[in-house]
């Protein structure tokens, strides 16, 4: 079946950064009906949506196996505790990123190692991981376990490099996917390109839900066992059979009946984020440093960043134009407060693009006419 998920322009909601007002009026027609169907039958927990909702998952990645979770940091935090990391395991980590990409680390007694990140992908800098992981073993004081990779914006990160290093290490490689769900890199879809990728459903998100959610795709039996059992309080085969120390953490019926709404839009409106990220490029040219794209990747666009000097001026100019941006990050990990004591030195390329990052409204619901007047305003701004 195909699908035609535009709006008529007469109908397209006020400007928005992420466009959850116009997709629900783009896609009210899939979603209502299934939200509606799980208030007939009542079964909020473990409901048959969500077995349902992992099906369609995993056969739009080509993973084995999809397990949902209730977030997309409990999608990073029950692969790590599956594998059973703790205290005196190092976990490395790229400095800029969201906060859950470090802070799962920690709820496990583990120490991040924050890596700085390529200046033109903003992803994890491949040879600067294999320098911190050397020099973790040099000191003997912690055992090297696991690297989580983030696809940094919606662009996936290096895998042929970092599925190397891992094997090479032996270490667990996690793709945190937050951002990049419905993207691909040489044909492959995230979800694939590492043993375990985390994806988040955050409201925002390039496949949102009405709240939090997320999931783990992998080809992995054993670990999407391990999942099904963690994020159910660890259950065995036996209903109040308590196999491992677990969580709360399994995904609402009705949030994966939201999710089974908007899946099949998904590749429109990947496709349509794509035309705005090219539409940008080319208004923004001389104006603004645009994102680097790179060859064989389709990038979900979860943010469309620039760099831009004065970015705190301009941003204000655009407040008062009536445009919506936002700073994804003000600050890497390593300096922030909660995590500095496990700062091992600067992340100067982390560090420089929190001064200068400033992202633009992005959503598959965007029309071109609109983003050309964002970027007029943008040229007008950077005037000052
Ligand atoms: C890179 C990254 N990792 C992890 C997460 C955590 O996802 P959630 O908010 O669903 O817990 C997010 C979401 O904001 C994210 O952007």
């Amino acid at each position: 079946m195909t699908h035609d998920f535009q709006l008529p322009e007469a109908e397209i909601p006020e400007l928005e950064f992420a466009g959850i007002a116009a997709q629900y009026m783009a896609l009210k027609s899939e979603i209502a009906p299934r939200v509606a169907a799980v208030f007939e039958h009542g079964r909020f927990i473990m409901g048959p949506e969500v077995a349902e909702l992992e099906a369609a998952l995993a056969s739009y990645c080509g993973a084995k196996h999809a397990i949902s979770l209730s977030s997309g940091t409990d999608a990073l935090v029950a692969p790590l505790m599956a594998r059973g990391i703790g205290p005196g395991d190092a976990v490395f980590v790229p400095g800029f990123t969201f906060t859950a990409s470090a802070e799962v680390i920690l709820l496990l007694g583990a120490t991040p190692v924050f890596v700085d990140v390529d200046q033109h992908s903003f992803n994890i800098d491949c040879a600067l991981l294999e320098e911190k992981i050397a020099a973790v073993k040099r000191s003997g004081r912690l055992t090297p376990k696991a690297i989580i990779a983030v696809d940094l914006f919606g662009l996936p990160a290096d895998y042929d490099q970092l599925n190397t290093i891992a094997d090479k290490e032996d270490m667990l490689l996690i793709a945190d996917a937050a951002q990049s769900f419905g993207g691909v890199r040489h044909n492959r879809r995230v979800g694939t390109l590492a043993p375990v990728t985390a994806t988040s459903f955050f409201p925002a998100k390039p496949l949102g839900c009405y709240g939090d959610g997320g999931a783990v795709l992998t080809d992995n039996d054993e670990l999407a066992a391990a999942l099904r059992s963690i994020r159910a309080h660890g259950q065995g085969n036996a209903k109040y059979e308590v196999v491992r120390v677990g969580l709360n953490a399994r995904l609402d019926t009705l949030q994966a009946a939201v999710l089974l709404g908007k899946l099949p839009a998904l590749d429109t409106e990947i496709a349509a984020r794509n035309n705005l990220a090219d539409l940008y490029d080319e208004k923004l040219a001389g104006v603004a440093t645009t994102p680097n794209r790179y060859e064989g990747h389709v990038s979900a666009w979860a943010q469309y960043s620039i760099l831009i000097d004065d970015r705190d001026g301009v941003q204000a100019r655009l407040k008062d134009a009536g445009i919506p941006t936002a700073i994804y990050y003000p600050r890497p990990m390593n300096l922030q407060p909660a995590y500095a004591e496990f700062s091992d030195g600067p992340l100067p390329v982390s560090e420089a693009l929190c001064d200068r990052i400033l992202s633009l409204p992005m959503h598959g619901y965007l029309v071109g006419k609109i983003a050309e007047r964002i970027a007029a305003e943008i040229r007008v701004a950077t005037c000052g």
